[in-house]
Parts: structure tokens; C-alpha cells; sequence
């Protein structure tokens, strides 16, 4: 076993308010795909953001944005959780903050209110008026473009997009605990998008170990971290083991 598992292994378990935070490389081994990367599957690389995921793609184009987000969900709907899930999914007393929209850490075991979704839900729609009107969404089955049952303005996925505000509650409730944590397990994310990848440098400026998971974790860690370059699905089992 490589030094840092077994300097991650240890830190793991003598944490006192662990939690992870975790971006689109956990459900990467669900086959769900990451945005950015070489790979030719990564959705910013096929997709442009602008076009799918900003108001004003959507104000444009809204049929197209609907389309595209209920293919995501298809592809969700058939997506089971991998071991980094189920493996995060048992750890009673962690919080997980996620960027991920899928379900697949809930499915795997983690109770509804262990789980932080800082980026919104592929599993609910809204009112882009922002009425208030709201509804949960079929992933095998989702509507096609639709307007709000109470108020005639197009219905849109709750997510958040380019140029929005992440829902402040939970970035609110995200940041807290990441600001009183011990030790930060950072999982399968680029750390490009701001505000949510600020939340390592609050772990950061409070002396939590940061413990990161990604093959190409370079990329994320600095000094001082323990670096993990291994799959998800691979690496989280093996730190958790006992
Ligand atoms: P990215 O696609 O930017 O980064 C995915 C990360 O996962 C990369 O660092 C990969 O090296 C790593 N990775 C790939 N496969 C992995 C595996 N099997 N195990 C562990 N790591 C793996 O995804 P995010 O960082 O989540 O925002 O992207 C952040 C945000 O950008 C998303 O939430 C989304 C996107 O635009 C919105 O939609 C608002």
C-alpha cells in the first residue's frame, strides 16, 4: 500500500467532523460524464456551455436546453452507484457536499440530509419566473419543454447555470461545516468553478487536512495535501477499509 493511503487511511479515521466534497469524477465509473478532460465523452468538450447551461442559451433556444438535460437524465436514469458511492453512502456522521446534479450518493446509501447538492438537482424542474412552482421529474420519463402549470412561464431543470447564484442555504450550511471541518476528502473535481471549489481554500485557511482523489489530482493539491492519483471506485474502499 502507497505511503499516502496509508497517510490518508489513518487521517480518515481519526477525523472528528470529516466530510467530502465531490465533483463529476465520482459518478464517473456510473458512466455519467465529466465535463471537462481529453476524453472525448467530456460534455464541455462535445457541448457549449453557453448554449445549454446560461439563461441567456436558454432564452434562446429552449427546446434545445430541455432536450439536452432530459438526455442527461435518460442516461442518469439507467446510472447505478459505484463503490466511491456506496462507500461514502455508509459513513454515518460525514457530510457530503456535492457539485453533482445525479443521485447516485443518496442511492448509495447516504441519508438525504448528509448530502448537499451546491449546483441544484436533474430530479426537480421549476418555474424560470421563479413563481415558486416546482415539480419532481421521472428520470426515465422527463416532459419535454413545458410551461408553469401557475404562472405560463417555461418550466426549466434545478440546476444552476453559468452566470447564476448557487442556492444560498445550502452554500451557506456547505460553507459552515467546511469552515469547522478536520479533514476535507475532495473527490474526482477539476476545482475550476467558483464559488463551490472556494470551499477547499476555506478548509484550506483552517488547517483541515485535505485529503484528494483524482487521477489527476496534481492538478487540484498543493503542498501539504495527500494526494491520491487513483480512480474513485478504486481508492475510496481501500481508505475506508478497516
Ligand atoms: P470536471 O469535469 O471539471 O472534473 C472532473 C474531475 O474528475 C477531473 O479532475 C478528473 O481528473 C476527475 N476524474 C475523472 N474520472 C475520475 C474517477 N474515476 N475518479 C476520480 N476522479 C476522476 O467536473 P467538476 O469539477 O465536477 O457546473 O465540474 C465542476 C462544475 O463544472 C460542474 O458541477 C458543472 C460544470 O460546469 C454546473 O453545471 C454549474
Amino acid at each position: 500500500m502507497s505511503s499516502e493511503i496509508e497517510k490518508a487511511r489513518h487521517a480518515l479515521a481519526n477525523a472528528s467532523k470529516p466530510m467530502s466534497f465531490s465533483g463529476a469524477g465520482l459518478s464517473a465509473e456510473s458512466g455519467i460524464a465529466t465535463f471537462r478532460g481529453d476524453n472525448e465523452h467530456a460534455l464541455w468538450s462535445q457541448f457549449d456551455p453557453t448554449q445549454l447551461a446560461s439563461q441567456h442559451g436558454f432564452k434562446k433556444d429552449p427546446k434545445l436546453v430541455i432536450d439536452w438535460y432530459n438526455w442527461r437524465r435518460k442516461s442518469l436514469a439507467n446510472a447505478k452507484p459505484n463503490a466511491a458511492h456506496t462507500t461514502l453512502g455508509k459513513q454515518r456522521g460525514w457530510l457530503h457536499v456535492t457539485q453533482n446534479v445525479d443521485n447516485l450518493l443518496e442511492l448509495g446509501g447516504a441519508a438525504g440530509n448528509q448530502v448537499l447538492h451546491l449546483h441544484g438537482t436533474l430530479l426537480s424542474d421549476h418555474c424560470n419566473a421563479q413563481c415558486g412552482y416546482k415539480e419532481s421529474i421521472a428520470l426515465d420519463n422527463p416532459p419535454a419543454l413545458r410551461n408553469c402549470y401557475k404562472c405560463g412561464n417555461p418550466m426549466r431543470p434545478s440546476v444552476v447555470w453559468f452566470g447564476e447564484a448557487l442556492p444560498e442555504d445550502i452554500l451557506n450550511q456547505a460553507a459552515n461545516a467546511t469552515s469547522v471541518t478536520d479533514l476535507l476528502l475532495v473527490v474526482g473535481t477539476s476545482a475550476q468553478v467558483y464559488p463551490a471549489a472556494g470551499l477547499i481554500d476555506i478548509a484550506r485557511q483552517h488547517q483541515a487536512t485535505i485529503v484528494i482523489v483524482d487521477p489527476e489530482a496534481d492538478a487540484v493539491g498543493q503542498k501539504g495535501d495527500i494526494l491520491i492519483r487513483e480512480m474513485a471506485a478504486k481508492a475510496l474502499p481501500c481508505l475506508f477499509a478497516r
